[in-house]
């Protein structure tokens, strides 16, 4: 995925898009681009490298203009290169295009194009000349966006800088873009944090939406027929949400907000989620779909609901198309997304339109959060860093809700989020923090660490692995402990360092698994609420009651992201990562 913002007004758009496109980093940082326009004609500056330090090399800052585009890519066609970086130009310098998705048919285009000088191995490029070839045979600048919207196969969302024009154009499919109105002049970007210091004032804009932007107003038109609403919506969100403020990372900061955030669901409105729990009552089968850390969430609601008399089943969205002739109208789905634009989700819609859908997503005016019947905003505020964390948590207390509340265990459930809260005041004190410490600094120079545990242990075991894998780069293998002796105890010896979850309910099997461990000499880092004999060091994580993988799950969390920090290692933009998958 990539990052855009723009401003068209009467202000320098330049203060505005450096700001803006510093807070869109998360979403790409392998290069940097701008177009900016100017009585001589478009200024293009690009290259690779983190955002600010292209912003420094080209002094950026220097630069003034009421109308420019600014991008930040993460490289999904084409490599790492500076000629691969956006905005991209036609060969007469007359327009320049920023672009976030994917063109499927890049390769058939950019045949067709046969005389046009392409300098990039980007998709991205035929946008560009196939708009330059429009205005050459006569189109307006409109048009010719419009029927090269129309030509392209995947999902695009892009902006048009053409400097015989004062507007911007810009169209949206698959790939998020809001539109920020302004006092003085207006915003397109790929979020509404990028902007919100400067308009809290928005429309998230629908597949197939035209804008046009002015240096006055806006016009909107969707190119795919759609009847779409446009209305401004009043966003409640303040700068300070999508800043750092006195955390050295986002993801230190994303995790501590959920002690807060926990707190705030004892005095939740739950209507959403009891309109879900009467969905899934109902439902032959509910199925929930997850990719990544989302799928983690989705085979802990489905064990949950399993245990609740409800049947259902966790699948990653690419595997949807296995069940296509087992799922039946009667099936209810629950969509989990932090992004809501993860391409493996979205890409799976198609296979259950008839059905009724539950969304549990982080980002309001996302994709699918308009493909789905109710939705479930999990409220965790932007979420920036690579790693998730807060949506994690969040998005795993909504579906137990839902389980709960459709087995009529509302009560039960409120009284366990007020016991999860108590369990959370006691969670952060300083013998945990120094556990978790001690036990970074014992893992950061390994190559391979386990995790295990039973039930839903296990899930946060396979959660806890991969937030290590991703911010540390250790490999890290979570294993059901029962498993374990299915085979991979093969691998253990004294060097072996293995991760185990132990809670009320797994105690005594899950303790058993570790004694086989240990006996082959294996080093076990017990998290647990209480202290056992077998582990060689000790995290205390008071688990009880519905809720009690939260703080398990901050310990892991805590525990990639010090591991991180002692490697050295920015845990808001690991290698080869982006926030979001908008790739197949
Ligand atoms: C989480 O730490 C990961 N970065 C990744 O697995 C992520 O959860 C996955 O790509 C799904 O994203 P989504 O929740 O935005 O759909």
């Amino acid at each position: 995925m990539c990052g855009i913002i723009a401003y068209n007004g009467q202000d320098d758009a330049i203060p505005y898009l450096l700001e803006g496109i510093r807070n869109l980093e998360y979403r790409g940082y392998d290069s940097f681009g701008c177009a900016i326009d100017s009585p001589v004609g478009i200024i293009i500056k690009k290259d690779i490298g983190r955002v600010d330090d292209v912003i420094n090399k080209y002094k950026i800052q220097n630069f003034s203009s009421n109308k420019a585009i600014f991008h930040t890519r993460w490289a999904t066609h084409g490599g790492v290169k500076t000629e691969n970086a956006h905005p991209m130009i036609d060969c007469m310098h007359r327009i320049a295009v920023a672009h976030n998705g994917i063109i499927e048919n890049w390769a058939e285009l950019k045949e067709s194009l046969g005389t046009h000088k392409f300098i990039s191995d980007t998709d991205t490029e035929v946008l560009s000349h196939l708009i330059e070839e429009k205005l050459s045979r006569g189109s307006d600048i409109q048009s010719a966006v419009k029927d090269t919207f129309n030509q392209i196969k995947g999902s695009s969302s892009f902006i048009v800088l053409d400097k015989q024009s004062e507007d911007l154009i810009a169209v949206k499919k698959g790939s998020p873009l809001v539109l920020g109105i302004a006092k003085n002049g207006n915003f397109l970007s790929s979020d509404v944090p990028s902007f919100v210091r400067h308009t809290n004032k928005v429309v998230y804009l629908s597949d197939g939406d035209m804008v046009v932007l002015g240096k006055r107003g806006y016009t909107i038109t969707n190119l795919m027929n759609r009847d779409v609403n446009h209305d401004v919506s009043t966003v409640n969100l303040s700068a300070k949400h999508a800043e750092k403020g006195d955390y050295e990372h986002f993801m230190i900061k994303e995790i501590m907000e959920q002690l807060a955030q926990m707190k705030s669901l004892e005095s939740a409105d739950f209507g959403n989620v009891t309109r879900a729990a009467e969905l899934v009552k109902n439902a032959k089968l509910v199925y929930l779909i997850g990719a990544g850390t989302s799928y983690h969430t989705a085979l802990l609601g489905a064990k949950v609901l399993r245990e609740n008399g409800i049947k259902s089943a966790a699948v990653q969205g690419q595997d949807l198309i296995t069940y296509r002739n087992v799922i039946s109208e009667d099936d209810v789905f629950i969509v989990i997304s932090q992004s809501g634009e993860t391409a493996d989700i979205i890409n799976a819609m198609p296979l259950i339109s008839k059905n009724k859908k539950i969304g549990i997503i982080n980002s309001e005016g996302s994709t699918l959060t308009k493909d789905v019947d109710i939705f479930i905003p999990i409220d965790a505020g932007p979420e920036k860093a690579v790693a998730s964390t807060k949506s994690f948590t969040l998005s795993s207390v909504y579906v137990t809700l839902i389980a709960m509340f459709a087995a009529g265990k509302k009560e039960e459930a409120l009284r366990d989020l007020k016991l999860l809260n108590i369990n959370m005041y006691n969670l952060l004190v300083p013998s945990v923090l120094s556990a978790i410490d001690k036990a970074a600094e014992k893992i950061k120079g390994l190559e391979d660490v386990f995790f295990l545990g039973r039930d839903s242990d296990y899930i946060m075991a396979l959660e806890g692995a991969l937030k290590l894998k991703e911010v540390s780069y250790i490999h890290a293998e979570a294993i059901d402990a029962a498993t374990f002796k299915h085979g991979p105890l093969a691998l253990i010896s004294d060097k072996t360092y293995a991760v185990a979850l132990v809670s009320e309910s797994t105690r005594n099997d899950t303790l058993y698994n570790l004694q086989e461990v240990k006996a082959r000499g294996g080093n076990i880092i017990g998290v647990s609420d209480k202290n056992e004999n077998v582990f060689d060091m000790f995290i205390r994580a008071q688990n009880g009651g519905a809720f009690g993988f939260v703080t398990q799950s901050i310990i892991l969390q805590l525990l990639a992201y010090k591991t991180s920090i002692l490697k050295g290692i920015n845990p808001d933009r690991p290698k080869n990562l982006a926030k979001a998958v908008t790739t197949k």
